[in-house]
């Protein structure tokens, strides 16, 4: 059996949304499959772009491990599989990769199972090898997904990203870990920033849904977890200021960093252009180099061919 998979990078804590609003861009890795029965669990791995030189080529790396929970939830012990991974989501600057490798090792695996695990259940199980669900349920099923997360089911609505608006990806040459990124969070918050958050999560979803786009400069604001890794994202200010100077609608942090994201008009081309390289300077003034992508939110999920 083959199977070719394409999975969506994505952008988690989108807006002002952190754990909980995610959206799927247009930057996708590849996985291609080959799978023969018979065998005793033999894994070949070979990957090509991002991390071919870093990533494990073993039983360790996070697809098979993503694959081995459905083999072992389905009691599938005989495959010897080769696995080709053709990698484009940058690895440690808040795209989703880890996302994206979990939800294409569990669809992939489901898929020669037979298709028994439902969607629902692959989001959980992905959810629960990420730790939260803002990029994983957008790698799935594409859009704009508003998760809740109770530590162990997930519950995701998805709604259409708007075709007139486009991302600029500004990705500094330093990675940012997220397990570091989320120690680094307060255990306690202020009632008001809880507040300040909420008002400005539903204003964002309201904006995004009505097109109402000159709210996303207030809707996009946040005091949950911005403020604290900033530590990590030093000139995170200066590039916001810069990207909005220059016409965003609004700016944020691409999950846990280290990308920044600002939302611009699709139809736009030159302002997109001029809103990356602001954003590349703001960086550069700081000694940090960085390139910036102008991409398109994707409303599907995972593409699968055989
Ligand atoms: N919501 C997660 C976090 C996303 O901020 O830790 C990580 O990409």
């Amino acid at each position: 059996m083959k199977l070719k998979l394409k999975i969506p990078a994505t952008t988690a804590n989108f807006g002002s949304g952190f754990d909980v609003f995610g959206a799927s861009l247009r930057i996708y890795n590849e996985i291609e499959m080959t799978a023969i029965n018979g065998k005793h669990q033999e894994i070949h791995f070979e990957i090509l772009g991002e991390g071919r030189k870093t990533l494990p080529v073993d039983k360790s790396n996070i697809v098979y491990g993503a694959m081995k929970k459905v083999f072992d939830t389905l009691h599938f012990t005989h495959y010897a599989l080769h696995i080709r991974l053709i990698n484009n989501i940058p690895l440690s600057r808040g795209l989703g990769s880890s996302a994206a490798a979990r939800i294409g090792g569990l669809v992939a695996a489901n898929k020669l199972c037979g298709g028994r695990i439902s969607d629902e259940e692959i989001i959980k199980i992905a959810a629960n090898l990420e730790g939260h669900p803002d990029n994983v349920a957008p790698a799935f099923i594409g859009g704009l997904c508003v998760c809740n997360y109770d530590g162990a089911d997930v519950k995701c609505v998805k709604f259409q990203m708007p075709a007139d608006l486009k991302a600029v990806l500004c990705i500094p040459d330093f990675e940012v870990s997220t397990n570091m990124a989320r120690k680094i969070l307060p255990k306690k918050i202020l009632h008001r920033d809880a507040v300040f958050n909420l008002s400005r999560s539903a204003l964002f979803l309201s904006a995004i849904i009505q097109k109402k786009y000159d709210l996303l400069s207030i809707a996009m604001e946040d005091k949950l977890h911005q403020p604290y890794r900033k530590k990590l994202i030093p000139c995170l200010d200066d590039v916001f200021s810069a990207a909005m100077r220059n016409g965003a609608y609004g700016v944020c942090v691409s999950g846990s960093g280290s990308t920044l994201l600002a939302i611009a008009a699709r139809n736009m081309k030159t302002k997109c252009e001029r809103i990356g390289r602001s954003m590349q300077k703001a960086f550069c003034a700081r000694g940090i180099e960085s390139k910036y992508i102008i991409c398109d939110f994707c409303n599907k999920g995972v593409l699968i061919s055989k």
